[in-house]
């Protein structure tokens, strides 16, 4: 690579993770509410301010971490999260048609009917989010460099511990049941590893989409299990729900799954397995 990159949401699960496999490259990396070392303050929503972030730092690639990523709040306001999760991207698109812009897109592009999916599978979402994420890609196909990476159930050390392990982990450690969804696949991600793989599509010029999701697709029941085994936690106080009873207003696709059969053609190599990456976070 050698250029620079900018990285928008670095303190995020994910951009935490891509701005440490980044390393001692040329790195402009931007925070909204939680501040990074060394990082500049942008929210994405402020045109503006996404310009002149984009004028001074003239990336060669934009890696676009930031998003409203929860999809109840996607539902409840489809409007406020497409200004950042569509027309943040968009701004930035256009701030420098000739980035290579690399966004972040999820398995919820699918309805779920019949995973798991490949990359040439049509996309069909069910919910606001799965159509953000559609529009996001179409968004990335338009730029001329771009690579779309749909992800899933990404896990990893996170300071705030807002992922399923640490929500997990800590309820059970608190002696709290926790309602996990009996119906829901999931392939889960390794953060560390995605981030590594994300360095590497960049450095080979690799262009398109990809699904940068971990070697296994299980229900989140299972891997909610597989969790308390690695924590030697107490497997009985999760409780496996159908989606139906969580009160969850977006509906989910229920068989989704990424296959990485083309990321691991393309790199060699797969990301870590969610055993080895859960024995090291239980250390
Ligand atoms: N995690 C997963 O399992 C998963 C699965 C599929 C797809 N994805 C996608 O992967 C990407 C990264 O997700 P993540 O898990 O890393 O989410 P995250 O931890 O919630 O990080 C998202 C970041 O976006 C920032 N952000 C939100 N609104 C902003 C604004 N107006 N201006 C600037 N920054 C803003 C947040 O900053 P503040 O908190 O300071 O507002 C936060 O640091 C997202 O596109 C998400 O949809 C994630």
């Amino acid at each position: 690579m050698g250029d620079r990159v900018l990285l928008i949401g670095a303190a995020g699960l994910v951009g935490r993770h891509v701005r440490a496999a980044l390393g001692e490259r040329d790195v402009v990396a931007t925070f909204h509410s939680d501040p990074i070392e060394g990082g500049v303050a942008l929210d994405i929503t402020d045109a503006a301010a996404v310009r002149a972030c984009i004028a001074e730092t003239a990336p060669d690639t934009i890696v676009f971490a930031a998003a409203e990523p929860y999809v109840e709040a996607c539902e409840s306001d489809p409007s406020g999260t497409w200004r950042v999760n569509v027309e943040g991207p968009a701004i930035a698109r256009l701030a420098v048609p000739d980035a290579n812009l690399v966004v972040f897109s999820s398995e919820y592009v699918f309805d779920g009917a019949r995973g798991p999916y490949c990359e040439t599978d049509p996309v069909s979402p069910i919910n606001v989010y799965g159509m953000q994420k559609v529009a996001l890609e179409e968004l990335a196909a338009s730029a001329p460099r771009h690579l779309v990476l749909r992800i899933s159930g990404v896990f990893g050390q996170e300071a705030r511990r807002r992922n399923f392990v640490w929500q997990l982990v800590d309820r059970l450690r608190a002696g709290k049941t926790f309602d996990v969804p009996s119906d829901q696949v999931i392939t889960p991600t390794d953060a560390a590893s995605l981030a590594t793989a994300v360095v590497e599509l960049i450095d080979r010029g690799a262009s398109g989409t990809f699904h940068a999701a971990g070697p296994e697709i299980m229900g989140r029941v299972e891997f909610a299990r597989l969790i308390a085994r690695a924590f030697g936690l107490d497997e009985g106080l999760i409780v496996p729900r159908p989606t139906v009873e969580l009160g969850l207003t977006a509906k989910r696709p229920a068989s989704a799954g990424l296959s990485d059969a083309k990321l691991r053609d393309t790199l060699g190599h797969g990301l870590r397995t969610p055993t080895d990456t859960l024995v090291d976070l239980a250390r």
